[in-house]
């Protein structure tokens, strides 16, 4: 089974098959992470740039990670030290880079739709390693990923999504994806973190629910956003400290959700705004296994969008 796309721009427009082929070769390749040597050559000959217009440590070090394993030959840059400094356009320098004869640009960028833009004109593969506000695709599969391997289904599954829905492109990626494969979401904030329409996201529609307790009541895993001070133009709430009192995750918020429910966070994360200490090392917190799921899942998605097959994937 193939992707048969050049591009991973957003879980919005992959059909449920393609999220699955992608789960499924992730698992495939998750087991080479476990060998004594974790290299195998299933990209070589290829070469990856790596580019971040925003900052990033899980996502670059991810994708640095899962190139390296498959043994892609990779270079890289963040927006201070390249000639974006010195007004070249994103076109420009994208350009240049395919010129260089690059087979797939890995990319972070703070515009919304930047993906889609360079995806029409350029020739080589182009993955979103998030854009603005809109998605963040490899994000919302490694936490897809971590789900599947502990339930096996999304099916009738619950997730509730808390924090600020409206900035989160992590919120939007998980949305398309949980939804196109039959789980359950609601979303939990205050009203002024929610985007217009907010109940038609994703495929049929989420739930909303503005009162923490009663939106985790019946979850099987809450996904905790980071407040994204840096994308509101105004302060969404009085104080960081106030925020916590309303919507932070506590030992005593989670006595209101099942016993079975877990905990992710996508990082960075902010202990004792989003999150309190005790729950972010406690035992429901699974956030250190996603960081693990997402070299695999990248792995996948650097093999699929090179014409990798899920059936070579797993003869690695
Ligand atoms: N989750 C995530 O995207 O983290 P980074 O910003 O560190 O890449």
């Amino acid at each position: 089974m193939q992707l048969n796309r050049k591009d991973l721009l957003g879980l919005e427009e992959l059909t449920p098959e393609e999220i699955t082929l992608i789960l499924d070769t992730g698992d495939s390749f998750k087991e080479i992470l476990e060998r004594p040597i974790k290299k195998v050559p299933a990209l070589r000959g290829k070469t990856i740039a790596n580019i971040f217009y925003e900052p990033s440590t899980r996502t670059r070090l991810s994708f640095e990670l899962a190139e390296k394993r498959l043994s892609a030959d990779t270079i890289g840059f963040s927006q201070a030290m390249s000639s974006v400094s010195k007004g070249e356009t994103l076109r420009d320098t994208v350009e240049n880079i395919q010129a260089m004869k690059v087979d797939i640009v890995v990319m972070r960028h703070g515009s919304s739709g930047a993906h889609r833009f360079l995806a029409e004109f350029l020739d080589a593969s182009i993955v979103n390693a998030g854009d603005g506000q809109h998605e963040h695709p490899t994000q919302a599969l490694l936490d897809m990923m971590t789900l599947r391997q502990r339930w096996g289904t999304f099916e009738g599954k619950k997730v509730t999504i808390i924090g600020d829905i409206m900035h989160s492109r992590v919120a939007r990626s998980n949305i398309w994806g949980l939804t196109k494969l039959g789980a359950e979401v609601t979303v939990c904030g205050s009203p002024t973190m929610m985007p217009p329409e907010v109940g038609k996201l994703g495929e049929g529609g989420v739930n909303v629910e503005f009162d923490l307790r009663r939106a985790i009541s019946e979850a099987d895993a809450i996904n905790v956003l980071r407040i994204q001070l840096e994308r509101q133009e105004s302060m969404l709430f009085p104080s960081s400290q106030e925020y916590f009192e309303v919507f932070g995750v506590t030992n005593r918020v989670l006595e209101h959700a099942p016993e079975h429910c877990i905990v992710m966070h996508p990082g960075p994360i902010n202990r004792g705004v989003e999150i309190a200490q005790d729950v972010a090392d406690g035992d429901r917190a699974v956030i250190l296994e996603q960081v693990t799921n997402g070299v695999a899942v990248r792995m996948a998605v650097l093999f699929l969008v090179a014409g990798g097959t899920f059936e070579e994937s797993s003869l690695q």
